[in-house]
């Protein structure tokens, strides 16, 4: 049953009228829960509300289905004025974002273009960038990307996904960047010809990825809400001995708030990811794909109005 909600979900998150309609119409259905708001401002007050908690935050301007170049040069813009937001009102925040939105699929040298105005408004802000890992089919494509751009600029990084066969490659491939990396289970539909389709293999190769990119002396990001996954990490840094510097959690807003604070005042690293901006369906519908009390929680909403 869970695993058919998920494929459900997943498939709706794929659907372009739907993602229009959410647009045209506004933050409904709960997504709020795991949305910062449509706009900055909203966003802006979030992460202040956050970092006041002693958390810190990577904001995502939320675009899906970027297929016209001057889409793709707004989605830009808006990252853009992310980072600005960032210096001007002091928020302890990094910057996350998709290639896609980016132009990705419409040609290499506009992704490339808008990647280099974001890289260079990062860089004059002090701000790190983080290229978020979208679906299979452009995985690779992604990685050649952060290479190249890792190459011209020292604040940027990537994420890796455990449920990927090649992910073992691609990190000891990538360990010549020395790279920043979020290592994540992955959120997207795949086949088993490229992905472990048992929870146990993801998780198992999850935990390899973390303790290698440790050891190498990499930092990494463990962006997960599961506690296996956090204990692990726990008791590998206290035995390896690895400073606290070197790692962070990473959590999704809306997303175990409780445990997020809990492991802050633990005294390690937290980062929540923050997404804001109308186009907030596919999100959406990712979140509730991975979790079905989430969709519970969805529809004791809609029924309570
Ligand atoms: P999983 O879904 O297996 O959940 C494990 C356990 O966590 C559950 O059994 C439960 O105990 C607990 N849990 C999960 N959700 C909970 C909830 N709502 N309340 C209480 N307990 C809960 N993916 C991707 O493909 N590309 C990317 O770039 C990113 N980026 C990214 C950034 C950040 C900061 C995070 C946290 C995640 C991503 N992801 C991602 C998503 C990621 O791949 C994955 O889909 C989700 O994190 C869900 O997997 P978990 O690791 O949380 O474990």
């Amino acid at each position: 049953m869970e695993k058919l909600m998920r494929t459900f979900f997943l498939f709706l998150s794929k659907n372009r009228f739907l993602t229009r309609m959410a647009k045209k119409y506004g933050l409904h259905f709960g997504a709020s829960k795991f949305v910062a708001g449509e706009t900055i401002e909203e966003a802006v007050n979030v992460i202040k509300d956050l970092n006041s908690k002693g958390l810190t935050v990577t904001i995502d301007y939320l675009g899906e289905f970027v297929d016209t170049e001057k889409e793709a040069n707004e989605m830009a813009d808006n990252s853009i004025k992310a980072i600005q937001a960032i210096r001007k009102e002091g928020l302890h925040s990094q910057l996350s974002l998709k290639l896609t939105s980016m132009g990705l699929d419409i040609s290499d040298k506009l992704v490339l273009h808008n990647m280099r105005r974001i890289m260079n408004a990062a860089l004059e802000n002090n701000v790190f960038v983080t290229i978020d890992m979208e679906d299979y089919s452009r995985c690779e494509k992604t990685l050649q990307i952060f290479k190249l751009l890792k190459s011209e600029y020292k604040n940027i990084g990537t994420v890796l996904q455990a449920y990927l066969y090649r992910t073992e490659q691609d990190l000891n491939d990538l360990d010549d960047y020395s790279p920043n990396l979020r290592l994540v289970k992955g959120a997207y539909k795949e086949s088993a010809e490229v992905a472990y389709p048992v929870k146990e293999d993801v998780d198992g190769n999850y935990k390899k990825l973390i303790a290698t990119h440790l050891f190498n002396g990499n930092f990494t990001a463990v962006a997960t809400h599961d506690d296996t996954i956090i204990e692990y990490t726990k008791q590998f840094v206290s035995e390896q001995q690895i400073e606290r510097d070197l790692f962070e959690f990473q959590m999704l807003y809306g997303i175990r708030s409780e445990r997020q604070l809990e492991l802050a005042k633990e005294g390690y690293n937290m980062r929540v990811y923050v997404p804001y901006g109308t186009d907030w369906y596919g999100y959406f519908m990712r979140r509730l794909a991975e979790r079905p009390a989430n969709v519970a929680f969805v529809l004791k909403g809609i029924f309570k109005k």
